[in-house]
């Protein structure tokens, strides 16, 4: 089966954006009480499973043979050759406290190879995606990394762990070193999001680990897209199922990658 990638890419973006206006509007009466609790610092509410059912349904039409794997568990289906990588909603604590920075993401992987990406980062009105071969855009313009070539002029941003906190020493004399020879760190609460403001140079560089598949799939994607590289903390391709990913512009990324190995291996 040949597939426009272009033309399902644009229907994508319209999918998440369909539905990130359902999220915007669900946030006008949202409530404390709303929310339930799936493990340690781990929150969801109704919007979530609802964005993720509405999310399917769509991307079930564009693709009819596509399988999924998604956060809110919604479809177990399996696709032979093609599988949807989907957060209904990427930064729900920061929706649930108001604080404006969450994103849809949705990757399509062929076989074991991502083909395309979108972030719909809801509170700005901003779509990044990109799809095989093609260059990597926001909204209707072309982005690419930034040309920052050393880690000390830098602005990175991470996550925090908020589980799995047997590698926490690690993380923090990293953070430390960082804090001390960058321009800084921010912690948006979107790791989506945090990939697609390194694609379009607003970051240099990205790190966490603890991440799923559906929190950096599609970002990495639009990254790699935008002339910027994406790796695990040792320097390998396992960044998308394997918990861990540094990301950054092509030209300081061998030196942020040897500062992550440096403190992590
Ligand atoms: C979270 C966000 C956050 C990251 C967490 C993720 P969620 O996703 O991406 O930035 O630090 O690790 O779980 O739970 O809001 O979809
Ligand atoms: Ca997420
Ligand atoms: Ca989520």
């Amino acid at each position: 089966m040949e597939i426009n990638l272009k033309q399902l890419c644009a229907g994508v973006c319209e999918t998440a954006k369909m539905v990130g206006a359902f999220i915007k509007n669900e946030r006008l009466s949202f409530t404390s009480n709303k929310i339930e609790v799936k493990g340690k610092n781990d929150f969801v509410s109704y919007v979530d499973k609802a964005s993720e059912k509405k999310l399917i349904e769509e991307l079930s039409v564009l693709l009819p043979d596509a399988g999924f794997i998604a956060e809110e568990g919604t479809s177990k289906k399996k696709g032979a050759i093609y599988n949807w990588i989907v957060d209904p909603l990427d930064g729900t604590t920061n929706f649930i406290h108001g604080i404006p920075c969450y994103a849809i993401s949705i990757a399509l992987m062929r076989n074991d190879k991502i083909v395309l990406g979108v972030v719909y980062e809801i509170n700005f009105d901003e779509c990044f995606y990109a799809w095989e071969h093609s260059k990597a855009y926001l909204n209707l313009g072309e982005i690419k990394v930034s040309q920052t070539p050393k880690l000390a002029d830098t602005l990175l941003a991470t996550g925090f762990p908020y589980y799995n906190y047997d590698r926490m020493a690690e993380y923090i004399e990293l953070f430390k070193y960082c804090m001390q020879n960058t321009h800084g760190l921010r912690r948006l609460g979107s790791a989506a999001t945090d990939l697609a403001y390194v694609a379009c140079g607003r970051f240099d560089g990205f790190y966490e680990y603890g991440l799923q598949p559906w929190d950096v799939a599609a970002g990495a994607f639009i990254v790699q897209q935008a002339g910027g590289r994406v790796a695990d903390f040792s320097g390998n391709e396992n960044y998308i199922f394997g918990k861990e990913i540094v990301s950054g512009n092509s030209l300081c990324f061998d030196e942020f990658l040897n500062v992550v190995k440096t403190h992590f291996n």
